[in-house]
């Protein structure tokens, strides 16, 4: 059986069964970028191995050793299906805390970015600060951050009183294992922080099911609060946008995605 870190990653990928649709906007900023491409909380690789195909060099930072375990597989079964073991050579994989990691690389980065919502697990202001100062010093002149949170509506934070709601049942298609996962989040207002507990029952029909168990600790950000993360790591801010393609942030928009330069 697998152990509990290992479950969790394994049902990380689970939760990303249906494609966020950001890949192509990573792929476009490192295609605009010169230089390798750093991405901080890299998790299991959905974007570092597909950048890395595209042929970048990818460093991926992440403290969580069991995703960066599959990161790896992931990066493997990427070169054998590309036919191209440069694809594994191209990506470097550090195991370390990106609020203090100093990578002996760091000023030579043409891109670097947090993806999908990772910033909420910095869960404190000065954390988030920091992750956006980690981004600024490993940028090479002229070098592009992005930054890509959700923005939840009032609805939602509605939703966060602690109330238990089924977020899918889904096959785990590693597994064949069919995969029922609840989620709680309670949400305190003046702190901006959500406790968020999930469950996942894992197992056949009618059988005894695996429950695994995550909690996480998450901070919400404001829009204005990413573009103050960007200029107060001294990067300058290029867009706050609203969606994948960079359209603008308008009334409504349910994500923001801060791109910003480092002065060349
Ligand atoms: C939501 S996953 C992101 C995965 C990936 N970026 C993606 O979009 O699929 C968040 C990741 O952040 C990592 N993480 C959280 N805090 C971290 C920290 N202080 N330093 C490095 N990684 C961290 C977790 O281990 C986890 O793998």
């Amino acid at each position: 059986m697998d152990s509990p870190a290992d479950a969790l990653a394994r049902l990380y990928d689970v939760d990303l069964v249906e494609d966020p649709g950001d890949l192509d906007l990573y792929l476009a900023l490192a295609a605009r970028a010169d230089g390798p491409v750093l991405e901080l909380a890299a998790g299991t690789g959905r974007l570092a191995v597909p950048l890395a195909v595209a042929g970048h060099s990818v460093t991926a930072v992440d403290l969580d050793p069991a995703m960066l375990a599959r990161l790896r597989t992931r990066a493997v079964t990427a070169a054998a299906v590309a036919r191209n073991s440069a694809v594994e050579r191209r990506i470097d994989v550090v195991e370390a805390d990106l609020l203090d990691v100093r990578l002996d690389a760091a000023g030579q980065f043409g891109f670097a970015f947090i993806a999908l919502n990772s910033l909420f697990l910095l869960a404190t202001r000065e954390a988030q600060r920091q992750a956006f100062r980690t981004l600024a010093a490993h940028l090479a002149p002229g070098g592009l951050a992005a930054v890509d949170v959700w923005l939840p509506d009032a609805d939602d934070l509605a939703r966060f009183d602690g109330r238990m709601i089924l977020e899918y049942v889904r096959d785990d298609p590693e597994t064949g294992r069919q995969v029922t996962k609840v989620a709680a989040a309670q949400h305190d207002a003046a702190t901006g922080i959500v406790n968020l507990t999930s469950i996942f029952e894992e197992g056949e029909p009618g059988a005894q099911p695996i429950r695994w168990i995550r909690r996480d600790v998450l901070r919400l950000v404001s829009a204005d609060e990413l573009h103050d993360f960007a200029t107060q790591a001294g990067l300058e801010v290029e867009t706050v946008a609203g969606d994948y393609d960079l359209g603008p942030l308008g009334s409504g928009g349910d994500r923001a995605i801060v791109v910003a330069q480092k002065a060349g």
